[in-house]
């Protein structure tokens, strides 16, 4: 398995190499559901489909593959995912184990990572953004079982980097956009919580719950990339409205938080 793991991300940086010569990114970025429009503002972009990337996420939906995309935000040269595996879709907690590694392998320090989540505050309502402060994983799955070597027991007591926390921050309050600070409870899904679990999630301290992200950031971690992670919050959690949660509300709600993410994300980068 790891040898396989370690011919891909091989496979994947080499070809990454090809597709833009001269080009090392610094910033990797990873777009969640409703997210992808962020990539419009990468600038002079080289498009690498994930069917060519050895290890790469396969689409999940017949026709709608992901793509890596190269190029500029904010100043700063990135490798942006188009798309991401999540746990749900094979039971595989390590399905981003590859692009994860690729993006170290290819240069870069920093992964800035996205998604879409259900918020467990009132106070935090749809179209808010919540920087991750930490994360809560009793989902009983992780991304290196199976792993070998000391370097496995990787230490999460600071998984969302403080200084990186303190720039979102600061190029969110530049721009007059609020953003909420919390702890990110990741739930497998597919389905969505009860609201049982939500009550549970908030006993535990979670003030978001959602189905990707965390695997991403142990492997970012364990391959020693510093990490910063956002959430967009698109609706309240299970229970606490009498709206029906569907993934088609989710997408429609993302548009007002995709908005304000795509003026934080480039600022974010010019302050690195
Ligand atoms: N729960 C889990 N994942 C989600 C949610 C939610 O309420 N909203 C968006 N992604």
């Amino acid at each position: 398995m790891s040898t396989t793991v370690e011919h891909d991300v091989a496979g994947a940086v080499a070809r990454i190499a090809d597709a833009k010569p001269g080009f090392t990114p610094r910033v990797g970025l990873v777009l969640g559901s409703g997210l992808a429009g962020l990539a419009d503002k990468v600038e002079d972009g080289i498009a690498v489909p994930f069917g060519d990337l050895p290890g790469f996420p396969e689409p999940s939906v017949a026709g709608h593959g992901g793509e890596l995309l190269l190029g500029t935000l904010g100043g700063q040269p990135v490798a942006c995912l188009r798309g991401r595996a999540h746990y749900y879709e094979h039971g595989r907690a390590d399905a981003m184990k590859v692009p994860v590694r690729a993006l170290r392998g290819a240069g870069c320090e920093i992964v800035v990572l996205t998604n879409a989540a259900g918020s467990t505050r009132q106070g935090m309502g749809p179209g808010s953004l919540m920087l991750l402060a930490d994360h809560i994983n009793f989902s009983g799955n992780h991304p290196l079982i199976g792993e070998s070597g000391n370097d496995r027991f990787v230490s999460l007591s600071e998984v969302y980097d403080r200084a990186l926390r303190q720039n979102m921050a600061d190029a969110a309050a530049a721009l007059d956009l609020a953003l909420h600070q919390g702890v990110y409870m990741w739930f497998s899904g597919p389905s969505f919580e009860t609201p049982a679990e939500i009550r549970a999630a908030q006993i535990l301290g979670a003030d978001a719950v959602g189905m990707s992200t965390v695997p991403e950031a142990i492997l970012a971690r364990h391959c020693g990339m510093r990490v910063v992670a956002i959430s967009n919050i698109t609706n309240l959690a299970a229970g606490l409205s009498e709206e029906e949660l569907s993934h088609a509300m989710t997408l429609e709600m993302a548009q007002e938080g995709a908005a304000a993410l795509t003026r934080l994300v480039p600022a974010f980068m010019e302050s690195l």
